[in-house]
């Protein structure tokens, strides 16, 4: 049964890993996609607009993921007989570790859910994005905002969603070179010492009692990683130089933002001078980026028009 017959869905970006938590912690924030989904035309037709990120470079066929992710929900409610027309307005940069890909899917998935009377919850929303995404660490907070911890049992997600400190600021710093997931993934060992794995436990235990009751003073320490960071470096020039100026600038910790290469400095106060240190240390390795300050976004996706 179909409500409307169009929606725009907004969607956040999302910092995933957030230091030690490799595949299980992620960020909501306040940078947004918008979809655009509208339910109209002979069947089999598909009519696909971007504008903004990836405006040249982003499929406007069968493989564009914001159409997959409509069809994975029209499918399973067996609303096949349809056209469809996307408009797709991108403010999250492309493979730079925001989620872009994420937000694409939580985007398809949410407009189309919304367009088909919500025939389903945000738990199986949240495990198809899971499916689709390969880890649930972006998706999850870009659904559901605010700072998310995953936990995979099969196919299945277990998600626990925890405020932050009102007095958290984010400054991510974006080089202009992109890096694939895939890429950055092939990095990572299949093994780790047991001491790397002891290391990250402890430093992940830290880093969500110190996000949830504000003693923010452990992040420098809570924020450190061995299990993906290490191996990544090399795939981004100048990272341990960037983390140092944050620091030095008044950061309380710097972490890669999910596979990088973008970075994400964790700070209380002087965020433009954070930033403006992270630039300048990438621009030392003759590499151009820029800066932007956000907040934790709170609200995730949300339908914010529907006709
Ligand atoms: N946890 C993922 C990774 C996030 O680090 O590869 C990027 O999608």
């Amino acid at each position: 049964m179909r409500n409307n017959k169009q929606v725009r869905v907004r969607i956040p970006a999302t910092t995933a890993n957030c230091g030690p938590g490799f595949d299980t912690l992620g960020i909501a924030c306040t940078l947004y996609n918008e979809v655009a989904l509208e339910l109209t035309g002979p069947a089999g037709q598909v009519e696909i607009g971007v504008s903004g990120e990836g405006a040249e470079t982003l499929p406007t066929n069968s493989r564009n993921l914001v159409l997959r992710a409509v069809r994975t929900v029209l499918d399973k409610v067996g609303e096949t007989q349809t056209g469809i027309r996307l408009s797709l307005v991108n403010a999250i940069p492309l493979s730079r570790g925001l989620g872009s890909s994420s937000a694409a899917i939580v985007g398809g998935l949410t407009a189309a859910n919304a367009i088909v009377g919500n025939r389903f919850n945000q738990a199986e929303i949240l495990d198809m994005a899971t499916e689709m995404e390969g880890h649930p660490d972006n998706v999850a907070p870009a659904l559901y905002g605010g700072f998310t911890i995953s936990v995979m049992t099969g196919g299945q997600v277990t998600c626990l969603r925890l405020p932050l400190p009102q007095q958290l600021k984010l400054v991510v710093c974006i080089p202009e070179f992109r890096l694939s997931t895939h890429k950055a993934r092939q990095a990572i060992p299949t093994m780790v010492p047991h001491k790397d794995a002891v290391y990250n436990v402890s430093r992940a235990a830290l880093l969500v009692g110190a996000l949830t009751s504000g003693n923010l003073d452990c992040l420098g320490e809570a924020l450190n990683d061995k299990l993906h960071q290490p191996y990544r470096s090399s795939l981004i020039p100048g990272m341990p130089e960037i983390f140092a100026a944050g620091r030095a600038a008044g950061a309380m910790g710097v972490a890669i933002s999910g596979a990088g290469p973008s970075l994400m400095a964790y700070t209380a106060e002087r965020p433009q001078a954070v930033g403006e240190a992270m630039v300048a240390a990438f621009a030392a390795k003759q590499i151009v980026s820029r800066y932007l300050c956000l907040d934790v976004d709170y609200e995730g996706a949300k339908v914010v028009e529907s006709a």
